[in-house]
């Protein structure tokens, strides 16, 4: 047996010894003390062999799919995609990689072994009653949807685990955290790690902070995308060629980030670092200051933080 199959077996033996042992009336105590030993058996995942269901495959889906591949982690065959008949660039996307995209989401239901919702938040309502199998490894990556609200329109006893991934995942360099559901074993808790771990860095975190990494993962790529064009356009202003400008600022963005990461200071150690008396640099870092860049990235950040939670307490979309 390959070891994917095995890792996707362990899923559903422990699954199905919880149902049966449950039938028996077998104690917590002594179901936990199973569960336990379960959890313990070595876990060698090639997720070569799980099949993936995409369901919604816009631009995030496209991302993780082609991230997954890329990676290594899935081959095109192994996903399926649901995409409307008009959507004919995201159907070619899958296309590109392999994968097979149909129509309706019960298709992408029954094919995976673990599902991605991926459609908007809005849309997620309509597609839970769809997924009828708790057998299934449903994970979310819908902004705003809590874990409650996606239990409670599942079959009982489905393994539900809330994701937010950013597009990055696209090139490897994602950021994701999760929180897993109720029902999630820690074989599910690690595919789920080692999927998104192959697109970018993963973490899990308490449900709590999902709202504020939206903010600030989910929607950061945004706001980086506009430093890096306004630092070019600045340097347009003053002369350079754009591409050399987008070139340049691009690669100062990552560098960056890269020092922040790989040396462990404080960044505004970093930003000292940079900034020599009466040089250019803090010439610059003043301009900004009175423009009150800081206040705007944090008002910013609260702002898509709070945006998420009104989503989070909507009732109807
Ligand atoms: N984009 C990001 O950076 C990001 C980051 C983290 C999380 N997310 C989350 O990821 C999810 C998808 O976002 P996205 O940016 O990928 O949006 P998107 O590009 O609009 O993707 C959603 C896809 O679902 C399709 N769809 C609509 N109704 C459907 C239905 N009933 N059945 C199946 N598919 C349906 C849409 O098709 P049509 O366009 O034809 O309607 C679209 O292709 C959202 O919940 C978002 O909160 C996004």
């Amino acid at each position: 047996m390959t070891v994917g199959l095995r890792a996707t077996g362990l899923m559903k033996i422990t699954r199905s010894l919880r149902r049966r042992l449950n039938e028996r009336n077998v104690s917590d105590e002594l179901l936990g003390d199973i569960e336990e030993k379960a959890r313990r058996i070595p876990l060698h995942i090639d997720t070569n062999m799980l099949k993936i269901g995409f369901l919604g495959g816009g631009k995030m889906a496209q991302a993780l799919a082609k991230g997954f591949v890329k990676a290594g982690l899935s081959k095109g065959e192994m996903i399926l995609a649901s995409c409307l008949p008009s959507d004919e660039g995201s159907i070619e996307a899958f296309r590109e990689i392999e994968s097979k995209t149909v129509h309706t989401n019960d298709a992408v239901a029954t094919h995976g072994d673990v599902l991605i919702l991926s459609v908007k938040p809005q849309v997620v309502p309509k597609i839970l009653p769809e997924l009828k199998d708790p057998e299934k490894l449903v994970l979310s990556i819908a902004m705003g949807i809590s874990i409650e609200t996606l239990e409670k329109g599942l079959p009982s006893g489905t393994p539900v685990i809330r994701v937010m991934p950013n597009t990055p995942a696209l090139v490897g360099c994602g950021a994701t955290v999760f929180s897993r559901g109720t029902h999630v074993t820690d074989e599910e808790a690690e595919i789920t790690k080692r999927l998104f771990s192959a697109v970018g860095t993963c973490q899990e975190v308490d449900e709590h902070l999902i709202d504020p990494v939206t903010a600030l993962a989910g929607s950061g790529p945004a706001y980086v995308y506009m430093f890096i064009e306004a630092m070019a356009d600045g340097a347009v202003k003053m002369g350079m060629p754009r591409p050399l400008a987008y070139k340049l600022a691009s690669q100062t963005v990552l560098g960056a980030g890269m020092m922040v990461r790989e040396t462990g200071s404080h960044p505004g150690q970093l930003k000292d670092d940079v900034a020599s008396p009466a040089g250019s640099t803090i010439s610059a870092i003043h301009e900004l200051e009175k423009n009150g860049i800081r206040s705007a990235v944090i008002d910013a950040i609260e702002a898509a933080t709070l945006r998420c939670r009104e989503f989070s307490t909507k009732k109807s979309y």
